[in-house]
């Protein structure tokens, strides 16, 4: 019998979300090199939704203007007006089957193709950074999301200056962990005030952000208290070493997440990592109020709906993904179009990788 809380509807901001189910960003590497939305990727949305998925939040999408700051050659860009038409058919598409559509908003830093060192940045650099969040908030409004995820995970630039031991800036971006915060903070607050209080605002944090492990659940439950106060509806907890994980590791960052709640019950989470079955969505779900996968919707964008009907999702093992975290997916600028994908998008990572 399928879990019945997996499948309960529950709010996150204004909306309610017909189930516990988010599909947590995930890169295509579909887009267009302009930065546009790709038709691949429409269609990739389609089989998604079609699936029973409650929450899909996009694959990052660079919210610098200039095409040289993106994580990669085909990431979306939401820095300029010109991206909203094509984005709002992502939002479109996902709202078809009653989805909730989130936009996840990231600036690649020292990830990018043109990587930045943000400690060289002066105050008004950073501050512009901090507007063009903002604005990509409001694109994303405008093309029909009902939310965005602003992205301060995963060595990005937002969780590069998070991260205390990384951050060595001596103006009100650095300094303390509270000016380390400053920047995610002064988005939230911005988005807030741009978007009104209906437009959802989640935030994907790291579980960890010192490079020693000294203070880092001090500083994660400290930062998403403070983000919460901000206006964040929900806070999607991961961590950078989600590929580096042993394939027999499950939910990766469970003991923070309980530990966060311990203090702060009242923060609305989604766990992200590690989470390959059945088993351990039931498991996650006495922690936090959603769960978000990701490799297990690269290998099996279906895997909600045979969830749901109770049908094998792996013929070896009952309600357990098929990924067996080779992490191609990952990697697949280094492995080509090698990976566990959807058909309908095959062509387009052909005629993607045909380029290099
Ligand atoms: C191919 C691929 C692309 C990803 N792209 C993003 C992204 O755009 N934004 C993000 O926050 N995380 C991204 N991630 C990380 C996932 O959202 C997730 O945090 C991580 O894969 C752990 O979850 P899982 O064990 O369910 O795969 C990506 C992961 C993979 C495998």
């Amino acid at each position: 019998m399928a879990d019945n809380k997996t499948f309960t509807p529950k709010s996150v901001g204004s909306l309610t979300a017909k189930n516990r189910i988010i599909r947590s960003a995930t890169n295509d590497h579909l887009g267009n090199r302009d930065g546009s939305v790709s038709d691949a990727e429409i269609a990739m949305y389609d089989t998604l939704a079609c699936n029973e998925i409650g929450t899909i939040i996009t694959g990052h999408m660079s919210v610098s203007p200039n095409l040289d700051y993106r994580a990669d050659e085909v990431q979306l860009c939401i820095g300029d007006d010109r991206y909203i038409d094509g984005l709002s058919r992502i939002a479109s598409k996902i709202h078809e089957y009653d989805a909730i559509a989130i936009a996840q908003l990231s600036h690649a830093g020292p990830k990018g193709l043109h990587p930045i060192d943000f400690n060289e940045l002066s105050t008004e650099e950073m501050e512009r950074i901090r507007d063009w969040f903002i604005a990509a908030a409001v694109r994303a409004q405008r093309a029909g999301f009902d939310g965005v995820q602003v992205h301060i995970a995963h060595w990005y630039l937002l969780q590069a200056v998070a991260n205390i031991d990384l951050n060595h800036r001596t103006d009100k971006y650095g300094g303390s962990p509270e000016n380390c915060l400053r920047l995610p903070l002064e988005i939230v607050e911005g988005i807030r005030k741009e978007c009104g209080a209906g437009f959802i605002i989640m935030v994907k944090m790291n579980a960890h952000n010192t490079l020693e492990g000294i203070d880092d659940q001090y500083l994660l439950n400290m930062y998403a208290d403070r983000l919460v106060n901000a206006g964040v509806d929900l806070v999607e907890l991961s961590g950078s070493d989600f590929a580096r994980k042993d394939r027999k590791a499950e939910l990766y960052y469970i003991e923070e997440a309980r530990k966060l709640k311990e203090v702060h019950p009242e923060i609305p989470m989604s766990l992200v990592g590690g989470i390959f079955s059945r088993d351990t969505i039931e498991k996650a779900l006495e922690v936090t109020e959603f769960v978000s996968l990701s490799r297990t919707l690269l290998t099996q964008p279906d895997f909600l709906t045979k969830l749901k009907n109770e049908e094998d999702l792996n013929p070896e093992a009952d309600f357990k993904s098929r990924c067996i975290h080779c992490n191609k997916c990952f990697e697949i600028f280094a492995t080509k179009y090698e990976r566990c994908v959807f058909g309908p998008v095959l062509p387009k990572l052909e005629e993607t990788f045909s380029h290099q």
